[in-house]
């Protein structure tokens, strides 16, 4: 059989998608493997976001140079956000690149594959409209059995002006709901306990059921019934379709995560405005008052960028400040990073310099240090539902997993196994990790 390796970058809907692909090649005879040098064909699964998740794929594929020419016959495709931004160009540098995928083309990768086999070069870069591969059951290779990923949507209309995302995943659209509703019902059968629904912006799913809308609150209500045994997560929600409907079905169902992920980017409307955001400061913080009122026990956490066009000092401090006013449990931050094509890079000029960047990302770091090390040291004292998922990584003698809001929690423990769920004490915390006690199985 012939033997196929993939290797995954970028965001969790990467992670899904080669999930997707295994399961196309699988159909097609591939077999996968772990292990990169027995493979006949690797995929890379790329990412586009920053340029330095571009230049770590260009030195990969540099580090595979010596691979491919011990054997004559394997194959190095690029896929995913990186294929589809590039496309043709990925075939300038010699004897680095075969096949070239696009997001909405896996299901053409079996002809990809033979093509190259013969011609050393194919390419299908096209975007779709309506690809959801709804009815492909993912092949869920590299998971642990415990939790798995659904993609819901694809693509994104938001164009918020410094991202890719929208030129190189498309269009938005929706899958079939019932589709995702019997995926979740699958994943259960086979033993998940938890699945994280999967979008660029969650909040803006819609699909036409028997003449019916369904919206993502109604989503999401579906398979919370579906699988009331299993723990339910989503991400990510613009905040600008952040509605009080959405977290009214999260607090109706004890098996829907208390856990909302809603990147802010920026605390200045101005800067946000730049950005083609479409909320301000204000509707944002109205937003968070609204899940504290509706959610109390939610997790809040975010993905923040400093250093974007024109940003200024002031701008930068109302970061903080907001970051202050939240207080997020945990947040994402990056430095601004111009992506060509995109509005921000043919209008805006990226006219931070590097070391004002730096210094505000460490500025913005060591305010969420301090904030994810307070909101932890609230939770001490308090009782949390913990999914184990796997043991400690610094004591192999311990467990570890995640409770609802998303945190990891360590504890020591008889009679349990993965994929139990167990209500954990917290005793201790840090700014990364909670420590406790079992009280009850
Ligand atoms: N530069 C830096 N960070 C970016 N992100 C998106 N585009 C860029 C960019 N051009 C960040 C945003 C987004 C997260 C997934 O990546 O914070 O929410
Ligand atoms: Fe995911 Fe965006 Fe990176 Fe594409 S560019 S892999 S959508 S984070």
């Amino acid at each position: 059989m012939k033997q196929l390796h993939i290797e995954t970058y970028g965001c969790q809907m990467n992670v899904a998608d080669s999930e997707v692909v295994a399961a196309i090649l699988k159909k097609d005879g591939f077999e996968y493997t772990k292990n990169i040098d027995n493979a006949d064909v690797i995929l890379l699964n790329t990412c586009s976001i920053r340029e330095h998740a571009e230049n770590k794929i260009i030195q990969r594929l540099n580090e595979l140079k010596k691979l491919r020419a011990s054997k004559p016959q394997l194959l190095i495709g690029v896929i995913g956000c990186m294929a589809e931004r590039l496309q043709e160009r990925l075939f300038e540098k010699k004897d680095l690149v075969d096949i070239v995928a696009g997001p909405d083309s896996y299901r053409t990768l079996p002809q990809l594959i033979e093509k190259a086999q013969v011609e050393r070069q194919a390419i299908n870069a096209e975007l779709s409209l309506t690809e959801t591969y709804a009815e492909i059951y993912p092949y869920r290779y590299d998971d642990n059995g415990i939790s798995a990923f659904v993609s819901i949507m694809r693509g994104c209309n938001n164009f918020c002006s410094y991202c890719i995302v929208p030129y190189t995943r498309g269009r938005e659209r929706s899958r079939d709901s019932q589709s995702i509703v019997d995926e979740v019902k699958q994943l259960y059968a086979d033993g998940y306990k938890e699945v994280t629904l999967l979008g660029q912006n969650v909040n803006s799913y819609k699909f036409e059921n028997d003449g019916e809308m369904v919206s993502f609150p109604q989503l999401l209500e579906q398979v919370a019934i579906a699988v009331p045994q299993m723990r339910i997560r989503f991400t990510t929600s613009h905040p600008k379709d952040l509605s009080d409907d959405l977290l009214y079905v999260m607090a109706k169902y004890d098996n829907l995560a208390k856990w909302i992920h809603l990147p802010v980017q920026s605390g200045s409307s101005t800067v946000l405005q730049r950005m083609n955001r479409r909320y301000t400061r204000e509707w944002y913080l109205d937003r968070v008052a609204a899940i504290r009122r509706i959610l109390p026990e939610a997790s809040i956490t975010t993905d923040i960028m400093c250093g974007f066009s024109d940003e200024t000092e002031a701008e930068q401090e109302e970061t903080l400040s907001l970051m202050r006013e939240v207080e997020y449990d945990a947040a994402f931050m990056f430095k601004y990073s111009e992506r060509e094509g995109t509005v921000a890079s043919k209008r805006m000029p990226d006219n931070v310099p590097d070391d004002v960047k730096v210094r505000r990302l460490n500025e913005i770091i060591a305010v969420q240090n301090e904030l994810s090390r307070k909101k932890n040291a609230e939770d001490v004292g308090k009782t949390f539902e913990v999914l184990i998922d796997g043991v400690s990584k610094k004591d192999e003698g311990e467990w570890k997993g995640r409770s609802s809001q998303n945190k990891t929690v360590v504890f020591p423990a008889q009679n349990v196994k993965l994929g139990d769920f167990v209500k954990v004490k917290i005793v201790s915390s840090s700014s990364a990790t909670l420590r406790g006690e079992v009280v009850e199985n």
